[in-house]
């Protein structure tokens, strides 16, 4: 018998089970409390609430550690590519050579969508936040691929997951370009899968399209850098979606209406913004103090579970100066602004108290920048990198024996049962 943990409540006393991860806190196995003392916890926000046991990710928020399937993310961001690292999420181990070229095979022959698939766009106004289309079109392949939506063959679900990762570049990429009002361009089987996205969004008929390597291998990493991240807001989304039974293509819509939130995968378009509004060094103090003064955010720093300095932020960082130096920006007016900003922060008394860090989207914004997109696809990037660990998620949330619908409780504080009055007497 393992640890348990004892709740006094009226009087009587309640046993519940304490159970232990492979790494992390314990927990403390709450599912029989109703049941045996009649009482509900109470854990708005997820504070302290695992919601689910998973394999595939594990944060230490305090050491600043983040591991995909027990890989480090700075091996995997130098070692690895984005599709390797897919295939690590969903399978739980990293491919043998064979096992790597027929998935790289199955991602890149799903590439395509269906011809009348691109008339959606066309109902979109042209100045549509690309998000926007995002939530709508990606809920719009259940309408698609019907014969891949019957969550309970596993062969089904698997290829659900090789179509969202193989179509999503293809979607973002059109999204992007309906909004400029150039053709859509088709994706290439020559390609890999960061050189394809890269070269959907950015090639045009009328010239020859020449790919830049340190830019494609910039995006693939920023691609892996995003991911998965276990149980963030968009995440639980899609595992509460899919609690019901709800097709993959729908589940990871919900997901990505999610991520959309400048809390969440909107923070990065808010940093830039952000730099661009402080304008240059000088600004900075000023800034600083109007934080301080709880009047607004520094956006890209902080985060709820990373109480140090975020592992992905550290890559980014170095990733945005390759990139920088590469399209001939190293004197970017907003890096000297991030840089620092990052540095009277890191040594601000309110900042440290709090636990206050860079995180992923602090560096991005500048970086997604000098990859030539505008602010407003900058939270399309991170949809299209997350897709990987929304699908992987589901996946093992649908083969879990153990999975129910989520369902949670609440403490009504409305009013009592009261009898209803006419509306001349009221
Ligand atoms: N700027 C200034 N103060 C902050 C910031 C910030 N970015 N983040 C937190 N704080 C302060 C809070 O005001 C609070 O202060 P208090 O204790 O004096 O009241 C304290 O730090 C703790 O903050 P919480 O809001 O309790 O932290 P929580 O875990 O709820 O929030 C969050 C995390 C939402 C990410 C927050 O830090 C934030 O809004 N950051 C800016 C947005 C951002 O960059 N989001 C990206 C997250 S990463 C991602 O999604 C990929």
């Amino acid at each position: 018998m393992g640890d348990t943990a004892k709740i006094g409540i009226g009087g009587s006393t309640v046993e519940l089970p304490v159970l232990k991860g492979t790494a992390g806190p314990d927990v403390v196995d709450i599912r029989k409390l109703y049941s045996g003392a009649d009482v509900f916890t109470y854990d708005p926000g997820f504070t302290s609430t695992a919601s689910c046991e998973s394999k595939i990710t594990f944060i230490d928020g305090d050491q600043g550690i983040l591991l995909h399937r027990g890989y480090p993310i700075d091996q995997l961001a130098e070692k690895s590519s984005f599709l390797e690292v897919c295939y690590l999420l969903l399978h739980g181990e990293l491919p043998t050579a064979a096992e790597y070229a027929e998935f790289e095979h199955n991602i890149t022959y799903h590439t395509m969508v269906h011809e009348q698939f691109d008339r959606f766009f066309q109902g979109f106004r042209r100045d549509a936040h690309p998000m926007a289309i995002m939530v709508g079109a990606v809920g719009a392949l259940s309408a698609f691929y019907h014969d891949s939506t019957n969550i309970d063959d596993p062969e089904q679900r698997m290829i659900s997951a090789h179509r969202m990762i193989a179509k999503i570049p293809t979607i973002a990429a059109r999204a992007y370009k309906y909004s400029l009002g150039q053709p859509f361009v088709y994706p290439r089987n020559d390609c890999s899968y960061a050189e394809n996205f890269l070269r959907m969004c950015f090639s045009v008929p009328a010239e020859d399209w020449k790919p830049n390597p340190v830019l494609t291998r910039a995006m693939d990493r920023i691609f892996i850098l995003h991911a998965d991240h276990e149980q963030n807001a968009s995440t639980s989304t899609v595992r509460l979606a899919g609690s019901s039974g709800a097709n993959p293509f729908a589940c990871i819509a919900a997901g990505i209406a999610s991520l959309w939130g400048p809390k969440h995968g909107g923070a990065n378009e808010e940093a830039l913004n952000m730099l661009k509004e402080i304008g240059t060094v000088e600004n900075i103090p000023d800034f600083v103090k109007g934080v301080k003064n709880r009047e607004r955010l520094l956006m890209g720093f902080g985060h709820r579970v990373y109480k140090n300095y975020d592992p992905r932020a550290k890559v980014m960082q170095t990733t945005c100066h390759e990139v920088l130096a590469a399209v001939g920006h190293s004197n970017d007016p907003l890096l000297k602004v991030a840089m620092e900003l990052e540095k009277i922060a890191l040594s601000d008394e309110f900042f440290i108290e709090r636990k206050l860090y860079p995180n992923v989207d602090f560096y991005s914004g500048i970086t997604l920048r000098a990859l030539g997109f505008p602010p407003e696809m900058f939270t399309v990037l991170f949809a299209l990198a997350r897709t990987v660990g929304w699908i992987a998620q589901w996946k093992e949330m649908i083969e879990d024996p153990s999975q129910k619908i989520g369902r949670p409780r609440q403490l009504y504080t409305g009013a009592p049962q009261r009898d209803y009055v006419a509306v001349e007497k009221r």
